[in-house]
């Protein structure tokens, strides 16, 4: 604490992301990135982009990422917000679009970014319960409201909900924006996208982190009305005019471009996901289901925190979520390669002494 801090500073309790280790040799399952490296493609892309031309600043505006981005999608260029990752598109919208009068709705268990974000522009919020099987139900959120937002699939709990339930939401909730965050939404959900020209109140978030595995270029983008993404760009041209740095949109341009790289990629997540769930159902772990490149499972006699400890002395790091809660006895692990599936389903067996 400072007496130069603004008033603002005191109050913030800042988001805590999944650790990067220092330490060499662990099998690092903890904050969802993609297994295997990005599309050669996108190597390329960025290796023309080490030249001299780094002496000038990027496009301000990204048109290009935005034209691929809206191709991509069948959207129209204007249709298309980018930023240095989901993470920075999320906090402009919380603060373009979902500061309001009254408290925006978002589930009680869910990315834990979304309370920080209210911190940080003072913003209202009401968390939704899921239900016992942490699913969202959105009858819960038919009430007046400032905003709703959640990720489909959830996050940490992977439970997808299916598109029209996304749309019966859309249909009750006109008056306010309604954000669907698909970060994950490749790994097996049905994406939202598709009703962005139907509903002018919907925007779908996306990143390049995860099925892209482009997490350490930061490129995230949203996609909605036009009238939205005004606002949203209103809001980046009163904060930073370069977010997207060279590397980030010829890497991303190119990224977007490869699908069948992207297609193959996700397939073989989605597939080792398969194997990984059958093995921890066979070591008795109950695991949710899962649309996502991670799965959310517990143990009914193991303690959660204990087998986390118990897998990282065993140098396969995943992630626990302290915080007294119901979903305490929980653990999230991301999908790695086969191979890396195998040696923590080795090291649980080791401890479980099975
Ligand atoms: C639900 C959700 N949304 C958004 C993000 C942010 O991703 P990024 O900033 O890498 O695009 C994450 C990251 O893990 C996430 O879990």
């Amino acid at each position: 604490m400072s007496q130069y801090w603004s008033k603002l500073v005191h109050s913030l309790t800042p988001y805590v992301p999944g650790e990067q280790p220092k330490i060499n040799n662990l099998i690092k399952l903890n904050t969802n990135e993609n297994p295997y490296g990005p599309s050669p493609k996108v190597i390329a892309a960025l290796q023309k982009e080490a030249a001299d031309s780094l002496r000038l600043y990027p496009d301000p505006n990204s048109d290009g990422l935005k034209q691929a981005i809206a191709e991509y999608h069948g959207l129209n260029a204007n249709q298309v917000f980018v930023g240095n990752g989901s993470d920075e598109v999320l906090a402009h919208v919380f603060n373009a679009l979902l500061k309001h009068d009254k408290p925006i709705l978002f589930p009680d268990v869910t990315y834990s970014f979304y309370p920080v974000y209210c911190g940080l522009y003072e913003i209202e919020f009401e968390t939704v319960p899921l239900n016992d099987a942490f699913e969202i139900k959105v009858e819960d959120y038919f009430k007046a409201n400032g905003g709703i937002i959640f990720p489909n699939p959830n996050a940490p709990t992977g439970r997808l909900l299916a598109l029209p339930e996304i749309e019966r939401l859309l249909k009750n909730n006109t008056e306010s924006v309604v954000v669907i965050d698909e970060a994950y939404v490749d790994f097996g959900g049905e994406s939202a996208v598709a009703l962005v020209n139907r509903y002018p109140q919907l925007l779908v978030t996306h990143t390049l982190s995860k099925a892209r595995s482009l997490a350490g270029l930061r490129v995230g983008y949203a996609v909605g009305h036009p009238d939205l993404i005004d606002a949203l760009h209103r809001v980046k041209d009163s904060f930073n005019s370069y977010p997207l740095d060279r590397f980030a949109q010829a890497g991303a341009i190119a990224a977007m471009q490869d699908k069948s790289y992207f297609e193959e990629m996700r397939q073989r997540v989605i597939e080792t996901r398969e194997k990984l769930v059958n093995d921890l159902e066979s070591l008795d772990f109950e695991v949710l289901p899962s649309g996502a490149n991670f799965i959310f499972a517990r143990h009914p006699q193991y303690d959660a925190e204990a087998l986390a400890a118990s897998l990282r002395d065993q140098k396969v790091i995943i992630r626990h979520f302290k915080k007294p809660s119901r979903i305490a006895q929980f653990l999230r692990i991301t999908i790695g390669t086969d191979e890396e599936c195998q040696a923590l389903v080795k090291a649980l067996k080791n401890t479980l002494k099975i």
